[in-house]
């Protein structure tokens, strides 16, 4: 099975160079990796704990989702994605806040920084905090683990909300499991050897600084005018510079190719006036993003194909989601009726399902096709035909393995179907109302599973 590798963009802000260069360009470059599956998304609804302007939060989701695009993000590999797309996060999240400890909550530095101001200003200690900031760690763990994460890239600061959703996680498997993992314990991955960009006074360059060099944003006359502010020494042309220390070299490492790094190093050091270094840096900066920003504009002229793009995520996404949730749900009691009456009867549908099992034949017409059969012996699903045997057996070993993304979805009010990666492999029997699909679903899903484990 590929790594899948998760990360999540807050959208309350306008991209800038060091975003581009401490996280856009390396998750973009992981995702290009063949062994790994990304998944990149939008947390908008993180967005809402920090900022209550409407406006702010709408064009933030367009310009992230649009430089992500620009800048070489691949939608075919990756999926891309608004988390307030998908609500079964919003709602594993309610699961997992029902397993995590509020004294684990108390713990979060975010939190606590808010409450050690307040203690600072002399006014009562929870005074402007929301719950969304106080459980803001549990909506985090709930993007991770609805799908799976091994590895998830973030920033330094946010290290500690790894390991809290390792935490809630392993909670969740240990109170629900019963000898199964539902959940898989991410990792947190801190880049190292990605640059962390000066900003404008020299400090990083963080939005929270308002030091920042816009991205895309006002075109090459922004960029321009944002690097004329960088602070440089008071050396005049001719002298001797500092390479090593000065800001704009430090940039334009982060762009260029070590050789032209050591050049610019330098002429620095030989004694290019500061003027002439900014256009320098400019220019270069330019050579990098000037095909990028015109793929940025392009994109914002057409939201309706970044809309798109985005529902197709949502899509993807949720193919995993929704029968990932419906175990879920299964898992923690909430399931159908009838289904709790047969557990209480002792016939469950988990123990007659222990033997469900896939029967392969050929149809009529001389394709090959399987069948999975519940442990009564009842049909669940017929595949459809293929005309390879060797294809029918490696779209089974799919279903049985789970190596794939594959989900049962609804079809009309009686009928549902298997879909693996976007690809429809099977039909389900219909059944004679649409509780009885909703039940007949269900049990594949612990069919399935069970079929998969033995
Ligand atoms: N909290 C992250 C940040 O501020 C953004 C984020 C939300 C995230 N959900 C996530 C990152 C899940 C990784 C995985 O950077």
């Amino acid at each position: 099975m590929n790594t899948r590798v998760l990360t999540g963009i807050t959208t309350s802000g306008t991209p800038h160079l060091g975003n581009y260069v401490g996280a856009i360009r390396p998750a973009i470059q992981a995702s290009q990796q063949h062994d790994v599956d990304a998944f990149f998304f939008l947390a908008d609804y993180h967005a809402l704990i920090k900022c209550e302007d409407p406006d702010r939060i709408a064009r933030s989701r367009l310009e992230i989702a649009a430089t992500w695009l620009a800048s070489g993000l691949d939608p075919e590999r990756v999926t891309f994605y608004r988390q307030s797309d998908v609500p079964e996060i919003p709602e594993l999240s309610w699961m997992l806040t029902c397993v995590t400890a509020k004294g684990l909550m108390n713990r979060a530095h975010a939190y606590k920084a808010s409450v050690d101001q307040n203690l600072a200003k002399g006014v009562e200690e929870d005074d402007g905090i929301n719950m969304g900031l106080f459980s803001y760690p549990i909506l985090m763990a709930a993007d991770i683990l609805m799908f799976n994460a091994h590895k998830v890239p973030v920033g330094r600061d946010q290290t500690q909300h790894l390991e809290m959703a390792r935490d809630i996680a392993q909670r969740f498997n240990h109170l629900y499991g019963k000898g199964r993992d539902y959940f898989v314990l991410p990792e947190v991955v801190i880049a190292e050897d990605v640059a962390t960009l000066p900003g404008l006074d020299g400090r990083k360059m963080s939005k929270s600084y308002n030091n920042t060099v816009p991205l895309f944003e006002g075109g090459f006359k922004a960029l321009k005018s944002a690097v004329a502010k960088i602070v440089t020494d008071s050396l005049g042309p001719g002298e001797p510079k500092d390479a090593d220390a000065s800001h704009l070299y430090l940039i334009y490492k982060a762009f260029a190719q070590p050789a032209e790094s050591n050049a610019f190093r330098d002429e620095l050091i030989a004694g290019l006036g500061w003027g002439d270094a900014k256009q320098r840096l400019c220019d270069r900066i330019e050579q990098e993003m000037g095909p990028l920003r015109a793929n940025y504009e392009a994109l914002m002229a057409h939201p309706d194909r970044i809309e798109e793009i985005l529902q197709e995520g949502a899509r993807k996404a949720r193919a995993i989601a929704t029968p990932f949730i419906r175990e879920l749900r299964d898992a923690v009691g909430l399931r159908t009726l009838s289904a709790s009456l047969k557990s209480a009867t002792g016939k469950s549908a988990k123990s007659s399902s222990k033997v469900a099992r896939y029967v392969s034949f050929r149809d009529e017409d001389g394709q090959f096709r399987f069948r999975l059969m519940s442990a009564d012996g009842i049909e669940l699903f017929c595949s459809v035909p293929f005309a390879d045997p060797k294809q029918a057996g490696a779209v089974m070993r799919d279903l049985q393995q789970q190596q794939a993304a594959s989900v049962a979805r609804t079809v009309g009010d009686t009928g549902f179907e298997i879909v693996l990666e976007g690809r429809k492999v099977a039909d389900g029997v219909e059944s004679e109302s649409e509780a009885m699909r909703d039940q007949k679903m269900e049990q594949l899903t612990l069919a399935m599973r069970h079929e998969s484990n033995a």
